[in-house]
């Protein structure tokens, strides 16, 4: 194949390439000499290759440069229609058998894999520039990072990758001549013949392909530019990747955001908690306390807001880090009463995808303000006005932001030694059955819980949105391995370990009425406080069937009016809803029956033994 490839080469225009990188230099000319890129260019991070590029967008139409004085040094980008969110049907974990895939990826034979990616991506990138993006997962040389190199023929994802990771020049000092990377290769999978004019968002409307390796973690992406299909760092690298790295070296890679919180007395803890897409981690990280908590001393810091890589220190204690260094976030839903400190991190030196436009050069979305602006321009160009009945910004609109803008920002955010956790909360969008707030009483509970995890599909991913599915530690879409052998590893993992307790979370429960019967956001932190309190041992809870629940008076109701029989109606747990949910579990566990855990079985029936047991007496 490789005779092959360099019979085709023709000559490029490259930027020095600024590394001796044996492995990286050879594998750009393979890749290059594949898709045939008119220049290639080597990032170095820079600030002013970002405005550079950035205004390379905003010439080509990519990008429309929002008003100066309203949202200084920022960007709106609109996309295909086609290319929104995720595609989870269109990726794949190709692992030599198709086990080590497990019953919940798509899996396909690695060789035929390449084939179709080598036929896809041979020209892929002709009458385009390739993008040489090294970047590092974690801080720069921190002995938990990890450093990836994309090779991407866009632009916005150059950009991006600068504001989302540590990115450029430096990585490749960190790399050094022999240095080990996690190749990622991208293209929007959307050549440009001679004389061809492009469009704003290129992108393959037919063919979607996002590919691991697992075994020689790497990552081949086509057809889609948009958000996890195209930051190669975030999901494909960070998640899929790295879990298998995690299950080979002992640690854990997760989809959680991480948060400091103080008490009054001056004690931190780390909290880390995982949520499926759109389903408020961001908001979560970035909590604001009610005024009545704030005047008491209690405090909330950001450390991430999506991923977290978690190891045991020498002490045998958890610590985490965020291997991000910024913020793709859903847009819509995110206000000055939802969430302030996002709010602030997305005043200037901000990139909007999605969004809708003002007319003055700014940014609107669902729920950004109570009154909609009289017209703006929606997310796919078009006049918009309120009760038109469409949406202005796309359910999945995001922003991309550096961590560094977030008011909240924890000063430990970027601690090579990482963080140590106290709690691990895991939580779904459920309009029932699942209680606001439950503690399992030991680690193999706490698992069971996390792998029991159902929440509502969202706008993040392609397909039906509102479906009940399972997502086992909110991981289903980005477990690099098999699911089974994932809960092992958890369940070993918490062997060696202190380990934190484990929390569910469900602040979607909803009246007969459809409307959410928690107030959320900042009214979230009486659940934290509760949890914070539990783990120094000071707060009560009653057991049930499921685990520890607070009472009512358990909590703290300072500054809201919330009266008991609201809080007895969101902790209930309701033993025929839970009979139907056990068949949920029992589906889970019957689809991961070859590598399942016995512990987890275990639990599943004393589980059910337990929810029968009232009805008995
Ligand atoms: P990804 O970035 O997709 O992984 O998701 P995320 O978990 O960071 O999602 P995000 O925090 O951006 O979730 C956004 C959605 O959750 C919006 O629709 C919010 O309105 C909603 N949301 C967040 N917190 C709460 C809450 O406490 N209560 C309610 N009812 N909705 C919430
Ligand atoms: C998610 O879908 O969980 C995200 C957004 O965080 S994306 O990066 O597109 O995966
Ligand atoms: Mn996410």
């Amino acid at each position: 194949m490789h005779a092959l490839l360099h019979a085709v080469t023709k000559p490029v225009l490259t930027n020095n390439a600024p590394t001796r990188n044996r492995k990286l230099l050879a594998w750009v000319d393979e890749i290059a000499a594949l898709t045939k890129p008119d220049r290639i260019y080597w990032c170095d991070g820079s600030d002013e290759e970002y405005n550079h590029l950035c205004g390379e967008l905003v010439a080509t139409g990519t990008f429309r440069k929002l008003d100066e004085t309203l949202r200084p040094n920022s960007y709106l980008a609109w996309s295909d229609p086609t290319d929104v969110a995720r595609v989870e049907d269109r990726t794949f974990i190709c692992s030599a058998q198709k086990e080590d895939a497990g019953a919940t990826n798509n899996w396909v034979e690695p060789a035929e894999m390449r084939a179709k990616l080598t036929e896809l991506f041979d020209g892929a990138m002709r009458g385009r520039t390739m993008y040489v993006v090294p970047f590092s997962m974690g801080p720069l040389g921190s002995h938990i990072a990890h450093i990836g190199v994309e090779l991407s023929d866009s632009p916005y994802v150059a950009v991006n990758m600068k504001l989302m990771t540590r990115m450029g020049r430096k990585v490749l000092e960190v790399l050094g001549e022999d240095g080990a990377f996690v190749p990622a290769l991208h293209s929007v999978g959307a050549p440009l013949h001679a004389d061809e004019k492009d469009v704003t968002w290129p992108c393959n409307k037919d063919h979607k392909y996002i590919v691991h390796f697992p075994e020689t973690h790497e990552i081949w992406s086509y057809g889609s530019g948009y958000g996890g299909n195209a930051l190669l760092g975030k999901k494909c690298f960070a998640l899929r990747i790295a879990s298998v790295m995690g299950k080979q070296q002992g640690w854990l890679a997760e989809h959680m955001l991480i948060l400091g919180v103080k008490t009054p007395a001056g004690r931190k803890h780390y909290i880390t908690a995982a949520f499926p897409s759109a389903c408020g981690k961001t908001n979560f990280a970035m909590l604001i306390p009610p005024a009545s908590f704030k005047q008491q001393g209690w405090e909330i810091t950001t450390v991430g807001d999506d991923i977290a890589w978690i190891k045991p220190n020498a002490a045998g204690q958890m610590v985490a880090i965020n291997p991000e260094a910024g913020f793709f976030g859903v847009a819509p839903g995110t206000s000055y009463e939802t969430n302030p400190n996002c709010m602030e991190s997305l005043k200037s030196n901000t990139i909007f995808t999605n969004v809708a436009l003002t007319p003055d050069g700014d940014v609107w979305w669902e729920g950004m303000t109570k009154t909609p602006p009289a017209h703006l321009t929606d997310w796919q160009g078009k006049p918009w006005t309120p009760g038109c009945g469409r949406l202005a910004a796309h359910a999945n609109a995001r922003f991309t932001v550096a961590a560094t803008q977030c008011p909240s920002l924890d000063a430990e955010w970027d601690n090579p030694q990482g963080v140590p956790i106290s709690a691990m909360i895991f939580g779904g969008r459920r309009s029932d059955t699942v209680p606001l707030v439950t503690e399992a009483t030991n680690w193999e509970e706490g698992v069971y819980m996390a792998a029991t995890l159902g929440s509502e599909t969202t706008a993040a991913i392609t397909g039906q949105t509102g479906v009940v599915r399972s997502d086992p530690f909110a991981m289903i879409a980005f477990c690099g391995y098999n699911m089974a052998n994932y809960f092992a590893h958890w369940l070993d993992f918490g062997k060696n370990t202190h380990t934190p307790k484990i929390y569910c979370v469900n602040w979607f429960r909803k009246d007969e009425h459809g409307k959410f019967q928690w107030p959320g956001f900042g009214d979230n932190m009486r659940v934290l406080k509760w949890i914070v309190e539990r783990v120094e041992g000071t707060a009560s809870a009653s057991n049930t069937a499921l685990g520890n629940i607070p009472n009512y008076s358990d909590l703290d109701w300072t500054g809201l009016d919330y009266p008991s029989e609201k809080f007895t109606a969101i902790t209930a747990v309701n033993t025929v809803q839970w009979m139907q949910e056990l068949t949920f579990h029992q589906a889970l566990l019957s689809k991961l029956q070859h590598h399942m855990p016995a512990a987890l079985t275990t639990r599943f029936e004393t589980l059910q033994k337990s929810l029968r047991a009232p009805s008995r007496v």
